[in-house]
């Protein structure tokens, strides 16, 4: 498989927190890849890095082979990188429809003129991406009667409404009830095979249903990559996550890795690996 996103020695620097730390990863075509690790490992000013939120203090970004490191987030959307934030943004007052087709007008050609019957159009088109995450339905409700799990989905859909070729998104099951993150997975699996899904999220549970490759992070570093397998098993990740073995059992069964972390395992980021 070809590697869609490339990062080599990626490294953010926040004065003197080092969020990033000289990250080498790469990102295959059409892959599922989750990047887990505990609050402040670094994985939201990873995916910030990748759309162009934020410049890198040093290192490099490569995106189907070409260089975007300097490149805007507003370039990089256009070149097909779009994202999801911990916090949903949609417009509050406006209709679920209308939120994906102005996220949408963005990517078409004509997108300098306005022109209502291509907005109309648009909208029309921008059905299918509500299908894909299963709101459909409320495509005439004011986004801001949604649910909290139905913005979710929303926001999803208005990121798929760029047509992008890497989905970023950043933690889409916190919040979530049982149901709602079921409904999730659903949405995410129905997304194009070609399309690159970066997810980061602390329900290993979660990760494990839906991705190929997963990234564990410690303190901005790569702690290792492997299958969700081969990363359950992996003896540096259990060291970070669960201090003592027999007491806390499997890694699949303990669901969110943040409380793990602060149970006080001990920190082994920068020896392992
Ligand atoms: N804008 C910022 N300014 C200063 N420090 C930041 C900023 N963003 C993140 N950090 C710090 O960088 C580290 C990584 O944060 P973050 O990427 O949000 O981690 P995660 O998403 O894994 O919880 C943390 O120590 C955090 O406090
Ligand atoms: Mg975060």
């Amino acid at each position: 498989m070809t590697d869609v996103i490339e990062l080599s020695g990626l490294t953010k620097a926040f004065g003197a927190t080092v969020a990033v730390a000289g990250l080498d990863l790469a990102f295959a075509a059409g892959a599922r890849h989750a990047v887990i690790g505990p609050n402040g490992a670094g994985k939201t000013t990873l995916l910030h890095l990748i759309s162009g939120e934020l410049r890198p203090t040093s290192g490099r970004i490569r995106y189907d082979g070409r260089d975007v490191t300097r490149g805007s987030r507003v370039k990089r959307s256009r070149l097909g990188i779009a994202r999801t934030f911990q916090q949903p943004t949609v417009w509050s007052s406006l209709s679920v429809a209308d939120n994906v087709a102005l996220a949408a007008w963005p990517h078409t050609p004509a997108r300098g003129t306005w022109l209502r019957s291509r907005y109309r159009s648009l909208a029309e088109d921008c059905g299918r991406h509500l299908e894909t995450v299963g709101i459909a339905t409320l495509a005439g409700r004011p986004a801001g009667a949604l649910s909290h799990g139905e913005r979710r989905m929303l926001d999803i859909a208005m990121a798929l409404a760029a047509e992008p070729r890497v989905l970023l998104l950043d933690e889409p099951a916190a919040g979530l009830t049982e149901h709602g993150v079921e409904r999730l997975l659903t949405a995410l699996r129905a997304l194009p095979p070609e399309v690159t899904v970066v997810v980061v999220e602390h329900d290993f549970a979660f990760v494990s249903a839906l991705a190929d490759t997963v990234t564990v992070l410690h303190d901005g570093r790569l702690l290792a990559t492997g299958t969700p397998a081969q990363i359950t098993a992996d003896a540096a990740v259990r060291a970070a996550y669960l201090g003592d073995l027999d007491e806390l059992g499997d890694l699949d069964e303990l669901g969110d890795l943040d409380r793990v972390g602060e149970a006080g395992g001990p920190h082994v980021a920068g020896e392992a690996v």
